[in-house]
């Protein structure tokens, strides 16, 4: 049985929950490997609507494991948050685990997040002020508080007394005037700690023995291959690696027990943050977009910039990933409109960019190429479940033709079409 990998190809925000809900239908445990509550997650279920920044969005499936691996910042306070709000509408919550080796989101973290993004001027990626990138940096200055740490109260002491005085320096020559008091921080924290500890294990020994016994797992990205570390907008990304690779470090588990890996890509672009973004919309196309696709952070609630899809976005995640199929999502938000365009290469300087560019300067210089493609009708909610239910093949023959070209262009078969946010408005087109 499969590892299987579902990450996005884009700026993050393709629909990932939905898709990673589906696809868990047939895992017997959901792994989540990187980022932190900068995600945003919403899985819709009947009428019920589920939203997560932290928890695996397979913890709704009682009878499955979720898992939080070692490759997350996990906030522990937005944890209890998730996991007690789940408690009241029912849920018990037994199947989550976490991995004793994630990072700890520690209050200083958030503090210093918010004076960086000051002082970073024109390099501010516009970050989630949730902590995540001071958080990655002290995993890798090793200075990071993991959560094997949380549970055990002496060594959470120890390293606190060495680190919140160094912390407080960094806040007073930014400017900061927060007071940092490590006794009240140790205290807090400690009580995170014996709340979270019967959820906490070696999760890779875990995950390694479902895979072992045959059992498919699936592997929940978070962010976009856009946002990554190495291979996203740099400087303006995030803190994590949110390619395929990051599924293997950030749970423990070789490449070898991969089999799919499934790119999420919605059927145009969205980006909520700052930096270049070549098919940007400053219209009311892309107002349109904006307002249809509902197209507001989940976890900020600011507004996204939306554009035409981009074909050398996403094939530059196509390649990076080693996609094996495309799940397509708000394809149903570009109906009714006349024409549709997908960029398929950038014009810079007189000349062709078929690859995306690692210079920033270049590719906010960079201007799309198009192609038109003509557009398909509207419908309603009840009109593309409708659509659904009766199968790709009568779906309107522009929308198949765009997505043919999809598939043509970045040599990777579309697996799923998604055409509303319900499970119901899932459309299987082939392997995934
Ligand atoms: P951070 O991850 O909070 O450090 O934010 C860095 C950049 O990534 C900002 O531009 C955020 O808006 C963006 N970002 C982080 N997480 C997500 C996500 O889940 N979806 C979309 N954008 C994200």
């Amino acid at each position: 049985m499969p590892g299987r990998i579902v990450l996005g190809t884009q700026f993050g925000d393709e629909g990932k929950g939905k898709i990673t809900d589906y696809c868990a239908e047939s895992a017997s445990m959901i792994v989540r490997f990187q980022g932190g509550n900068n995600a945003g997650h919403t899985v819709k279920i009947g009428e019920e609507v589920y939203k997560f920044h932290l928890l695996p969005s397979g913890v709704l499936r009682p009878e499955k494991l979720a898992v939080i691996g070692n490759g997350l910042v996990v906030d522990p306070i937005v944890l209890l948050q998730e996991v007690n709000d789940l408690k009241e509408r029912g849920f018990k919550v037994d199947n989550l685990r976490i991995s004793d080796r994630a990072q700890v989101i520690m209050p200083y973290h958030k503090i210093i997040d918010g004076l960086e993004e000051q002082a970073k001027g024109k390099m501010a990626a516009g970050t989630t002020m949730r902590g995540i990138g001071p958080c990655y940096t002290d995993k890798v200055a090793r200075w990071g508080i993991r959560i094997v740490d949380l549970i055990d109260e002496e060594v959470l002491k120890a390293k606190l007394t060495s680190i919140v005085p160094m912390k407080q320096k960094i806040i007073q020559a930014f400017g900061g005037t927060e007071h940092l008091d490590a006794e009240a921080i140790w205290s807090e924290y400690a009580g995170y700690g014996r709340q979270i500890r019967d959820y906490v294990l070696d999760a890779s020994v875990l995950i390694n023995a479902a895979l072992k016994s045959d059992e498919e797992v699936l592997f929940e990205g978070a962010q976009g291959t856009h946002l990554c570390i190495d291979f996203g907008i740099y400087p303006f990304g995030t803190s994590s690696n949110c390619t395929a690779g990051a599924a293997l470090t950030g749970a423990g588990v070789g490449p070898g027990k991969i089999q799919k890996v499934v790119g999420v890509t919605k059927a145009y672009t969205s980006r909520v943050g700052t930096g270049p973004f070549p098919t940007e919309l400053d219209d009311e196309v892309g107002e349109g977009m904006r307002e249809k696709g509902g197209e507001f952070g989940t976890t900020t609630g600011r507004p996204r910039r939306c554009g035409w899809l981009d074909l050398v976005m996403v094939g530059h995640s196509a390649r990076i990933n080693a996609l094996t199929s495309l799940a397509v999502t708000k394809i149903d938000v570009l109906g009714g409109m006349d024409k549709i365009k997908v960029c398929t290469e950038y014009e810079y300087d007189g000349g062709i960019i078929r690859d995306f560019p690692a210079n920033m300067r270049i590719l906010s210089q960079c201007k799309p190429i198009y192609k038109e493609f003509d557009g398909w009708d509207d419908k309603t909610d009840e009109g593309w479940t409708e659509a659904a239910q009766m199968g790709y093949d009568l779906l309107p023959e522009d929308m198949k033709t765009y997505l043919n070209f999809m598939e043509q262009e970045l040599e990777v078969p579309v697996g799923i079409v998604s055409v509303g946010p319900a499970r119901a408005q899932t459309i299987i087109k082939g392997q995934f």
